[in-house]
């Protein structure tokens, strides 16, 4: 019988899940779709209801479903626990469990950039998706990170969470070429008129800057980067790895990331 997948999110019209899982299903000879949902946060329940009714073997949670998610579900795994977001969720017989990519996406992504272990690393932001990565970035044995945000107080109860320091935004200005790498994790860069979320004015040439937006792809933050000299590092490899992970939970097969880094590139050019 044929197989079939979602995305639910409000909104969820501009979501490039359906096409990217749809090709992957179509490289690998899989039998499946992949529908967009659009799902208001007031019909959640119904919504994950009937999912399991009509069969779908798993689905990716967006914003703003990935918390409230969780007691709908039958249970989570470590990553979603330690996050408290789930984006993916696999179903396994009559049990929907969840679990959450963003962060490994992200740090999988970064590895394309080949950073060293010991990078000095400055996050900026401290909500959901600064969560998912400090923790993944964590794991992958990346030790030297400080959190800055607009709001303090976030920073530095994230950074007590993972071991990490705070930093004010003003702090984080000022000793900004002490750091290797720059991630971007906040929804500014979404509207390419918004301010930054931190001045760049005393970045180095050569630090590598990446944003977690990638639509639009040159963000406003990554074209300052750039101007100052930095290396940059656009989110279409994290929206592509937390894919390919969420992919391979779901059917046991790890899809081909490059070249679907650069059809989303090219679409989104
Ligand atoms: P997400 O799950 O996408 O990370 P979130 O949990 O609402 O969403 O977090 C949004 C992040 O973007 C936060 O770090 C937020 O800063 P605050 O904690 O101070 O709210 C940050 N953010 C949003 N709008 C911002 C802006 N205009 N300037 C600076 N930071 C902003």
């Amino acid at each position: 019988m044929k197989k079939w997948y979602a995305v639910i999110g409000d909104p969820i019209a501009h979501s490039l899940s359906p096409f990217m899982h749809e090709i992957w299903f179509q490289e690998n000879d899989i039998d499946a779709s992949f529908l967009p949902i659009h799902v208001e946060p007031s019909k959640l329940k119904q919504a994950c209801e009937a999912l399991h009714l009509l069969g779908a073997s798993g689905f990716n949670v967006t914003v703003p479903h990935k918390q409230a998610i969780i007691p709908l579900l039958d249970g989570i795994d470590d990553t979603a626990a330690k996050m408290n977001a789930v984006n993916t969720v696999v179903r396994n017989g009559k049990k929907f469990k969840g679990s959450n990519t963003d962060g490994d996406g992200f740090v999988q992504s970064l590895r394309t950039a080949n950073p060293k272990v010991d990078s000095r690393i400055l996050l900026v932001g401290a909500g959901g998706a600064a969560r998912g990565i400090s923790f993944a970035l964590n794991r992958a044995g990346f030790k030297d990170v400080t959190i800055t945000n607009r709001t303090f107080r976030r920073a530095e109860e994230l950074a007590a969470e993972t071991g990490s320091k705070a930093v004010t935004k003003a702090e984080a200005e000022q000793i900004l070429n002490g750091f290797d790498i720059i991630i971007q994790t906040t929804s500014v860069g979404l509207a390419e008129d918004e301010a930054l979320p931190i001045s760049l004015e005393k970045v180095r040439e050569g630090t590598l800057a990446a944003d977690i937006v990638y639509n639009p792809i040159d963000t406003p933050f990554l074209k300052k980067a750039e101007e100052k000299g930095c290396k940059t590092l656009n989110g279409v490899g994290m929206f592509v790895y937390q894919g390919a992970i969420s992919f391979e939970k779901w059917t046991g097969i790890k899809p081909d990331t490059e070249k679907m880094i650069q059809v989303i590139t090219e679409k989104l050019g």
